[in-house]
């Protein structure tokens, strides 16, 4: 599906109950999906299928990212949080957990300085609150210079290895399944996002005050975001506890889709309990 949002045309999916049910009505559940670099919602499939049953799911692309449009960059954590809250009114939805890998992480912190009534819950799966060091700056724009040089391919298949745990990098068939989703991302969309990234703000100042559940999600063998980050991450947060993936690297919905779904499936049920 596709919705005009903030001047850009942006896609989603969505699947679950509570579709069509209007604002205010107390039984249904929404859960916003945001996807990691250089990903796009497809990375998702399986909690949408699998999560379908507990709640109604939404997993856009991003403006530049999948089939959604490439507006010019560079963008920023902000933009994106401010696409998602015009999504979410496009779609009545007024509030929802909000999940998200990576930069997505990036993006449901500004959402959450943006928008926290819209908040009901947050997921934070293989991200991180701190901003990019000096190097992991410099990093970014010759990561830019790359992709417009060698294509988003090439890019794909020289962060690879990184994101997954070894065992599914040996696993032609998922590896190929990632490979695929970042090897079609535009151009022009994945030097905004990194621009994006590069100058993100340091979010570990809102982690204290952060007042809803929260659930922190990290791949035992995520060489990005290592499942000490991810405890250290929870335990900055109020209340929140972390669970570790196993058999996934940075990619965990990805790689070992059940064990998030499982623990996605309990957090949404804790969520709607309380
Ligand atoms: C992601 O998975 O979204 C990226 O690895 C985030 C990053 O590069 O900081």
């Amino acid at each position: 599906m596709y919705a005009t949002i903030n001047g850009a045309r942006l896609a989603y999916a969505e699947r679950g109950i509570g579709r069509g049910i209007r604002r205010g009505t107390r039984h249904s559940t929404n859960l916003l999906l945001i996807h990691g670099f250089p990903l796009n919602r497809h990375m998702w499939d399986a909690q949408l299928a699998g999560l379908a049953g507990v709640a109604r799911v939404v997993a856009p692309d991003l403006r530049g990212s999948g089939d959604s449009q490439t507006t010019p960059g560079p963008y920023s954590m902000d933009q994106f949080a401010d696409d998602l809250a015009a999504l979410l009114d496009h779609l009545d939805i007024e509030r929802t957990i909000v999940a998200g890998l990576s930069m997505g992480g990036y993006i449901a912190f500004a959402f959450w300085r943006r928008y926290a009534s819209r908040v009901q819950a947050l997921a934070l799966l293989d991200t991180r609150a701190e901003p990019d060091s000096p190097q992991a700056r410099t990093g970014r724009d010759a990561s830019a210079d790359y992709v417009q040089r060698e294509g988003s391919e090439a890019l794909a298949r020289q962060m690879l290895p990184r994101l997954l745990a070894p065992v599914n990098f040996a696993n032609t068939t998922l590896a190929g399944r990632a490979l695929a989703i970042m090897a079609v991302q535009p151009v022009a969309g994945i030097v905004g996002d990194l621009q994006a990234m590069r100058d993100r703000p340091d979010s570990r100042p809102a982690l204290a005050k952060i007042s809803v559940p929260t659930l922190v999600i990290t791949g035992e063998a995520d060489q990005l975001t290592p499942p000490a980050d991810g405890q250290a991450l929870a335990e900055a947060i109020p209340g929140a506890r972390m669970v570790m993936i196993r058999r996934a690297g940075h990619l965990s919905p990805l790689e070992n889709p059940r064990a998030v779904n499982r623990a996605l499936r309990a957090f949404v049920e804790q969520v709607r309990g309380t």
